[in-house]
């Protein structure tokens, strides 16, 4: 089967698509800071959405910590909607934008809404930035969790694989 078309309105994600894989550290002042392998994939089948989907594994043990699953949702004008689940019962509705730069793309979201399954831990609020150059994909993650106020919990980079 040919692959699809990109949808025009994706075509501003175009240098997202593909596997990326690659490490990471997180923080936050409940926790013990930790370190992670990473696998992240973003695709798309011709619809104007691109689907996400990451899992991670503790870089000393191996052991599969976090995972999410999601899709961006291009409104044109540089401007997106992201919508995120995770296995940990949080939910995230974010609106963002993408900016280029002479040797980046940078997409920053927001969150406009954060939704929690009843047993869930509480996080009111996070923010994604996601920087890419060449085949290098960073990115940081910052969240109001449990209490905290809103900070910094993940950064990781990512190279894209062929
Ligand atoms: C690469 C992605 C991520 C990794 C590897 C990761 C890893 C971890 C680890 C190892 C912990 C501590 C152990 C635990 O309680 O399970 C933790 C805690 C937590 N994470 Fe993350 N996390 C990720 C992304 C996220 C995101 C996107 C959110 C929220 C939007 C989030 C929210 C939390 C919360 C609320 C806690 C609990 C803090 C506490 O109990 O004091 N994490 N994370």
């Amino acid at each position: 089967m040919n692959s699809p078309l990109l949808h025009e309105l994706c075509e501003p994600f175009l240098g997202l698509l593909g596997t990326w894989k690659g490490t990471g550290e997180g923080h936050y002042p409940s926790i013990k800071s930790f370190e992670y392998l990473e696998e992240a994939t973003f695709a798309h089948v011709g619809k104007p959405f691109i689907s996400y989907g990451q899992k991670t594994r503790d870089l000393v043990t191996n052991v599969p910590l976090h995972s999410e699953s999601g899709y961006i949702r291009p409104q044109g004008e540089y401007l997106a909607e992201l919508v995120l689940a995770q296995p940990s019962g949080i939910i995230e509705i974010h609106t963002g934008s993408i900016e280029f730069t002479e040797n980046a793309c940078v997409i920053y979201f927001e969150s406009i809404d954060v939704r929690l399954t009843p047993s869930a831990k509480e996080v009111t609020q996070v923010s994604r930035l996601i920087k890419i150059e060449g085949d290098t994909l960073s990115y940081d993650v910052s969240m109001a969790a449990v209490g905290e106020p809103f900070q910094h919990h993940l950064k990781a980079v990512l190279k894209r694989q062929t």
